[in-house]
């Protein structure tokens, strides 16, 4: 189900036989001369609407602008700073846990959220140790999960691509999105063919170190078939990852 085609009494009724949502998070910003600016934010999205279809699972509205102040130096990026992400997250938190979620599942999709996430976790964490007296509020858990990293789509994305994988602009991300939106698949060429490696600094150093905005990648391998694996992959290991986290 997704909370934005949801009514009010239909969130009150999922309410009595579960307490989990997941909350798609990520990202918009350039992903090379191939990839969507909003990759990111694609990524987690779909995978978690597969989810939702697949088990009894709540999604909410996509978390879309990221940190990303690295990537400020490319037309169509937009960042929030870190400060202004953490709160983003611990109001969206309070306002679910305020109606009884307690377990809050963030499904990321940008590498630049990490830190982020986790300190937004602490900061929720830290009201309810601060509370005096204890807190009146259920017991909120978050956990972050990175999609990219799921073991199945790890093993697949090394198969598939190799060293050619990368850190930004990946062909496994980008394959994704082109399944997701195959009306919008680019053509563009690259060169050189895999990209640079190297530090993530501010905006002007990036753009220096990755003239066309790709780490590492080799976003050409990218294609329709090989998003439907991925996605396939992914919406299985994720179910089951979100399944765990909600029954712990
Ligand atoms: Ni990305």
């Amino acid at each position: 189900m997704q909370l934005q085609l949801a009514t009010w009494q239909e969130v009150d009724t999922y309410l009595e036989r579960s307490r989990g949502v997941i909350i798609p998070i990520g990202s918009t910003e350039q992903h090379g001369p191939l990839g969507f600016i909003g990759t990111d934010a694609i990524c987690p999205e779909v995978i978690a609407r597969g989810v939702a279809e697949r088990i009894d699972a709540l999604v909410a509205p996509t978390i879309s602008i990221g940190m990303a102040q690295h990537h400020l130096g490319f037309a169509g990026s937009i960042s929030l700073r870190p400060s202004t992400l953490m709160a983003v997250i611990r109001d969206v938190v309070q306002s679910l846990a305020r109606h009884g979620f307690e377990r809050c599942y963030f499904l990321n999709g940008h590498g630049g959220n990490v830190a982020t996430i986790n300190a937004a976790f602490s900061e929720i964490y830290a009201d309810a140790s601060f509370a005096r007296g204890g807190s009146n509020q259920p017991g909120v858990r978050c956990k972050l999960s990175n999609w990219y990293a799921a073991p199945a789509v790890k093993n697949l994305a090394a198969k598939l691509y190799g060293n050619s994988e990368g850190s930004h602009a990946t062909p496994s991300e980008v394959s994704l999105t082109y399944f997701a939106y195959p009306d919008c698949v680019k053509s563009a060429d690259q060169d050189p063919k895999i990209a640079p490696t190297g530090p993530i600094l501010d905006a002007d150093d990036y753009r220096r170190r990755f003239p066309d905005g790709r780490i590492g990648a080799d976003s050409s391998l990218a294609s329709i078939e090989d998003g439907k694996k991925l996605y396939d992959a992914a919406v299985i290991d994720i179910a089951r990852d979100y399944e765990n986290f909600i029954n712990a």
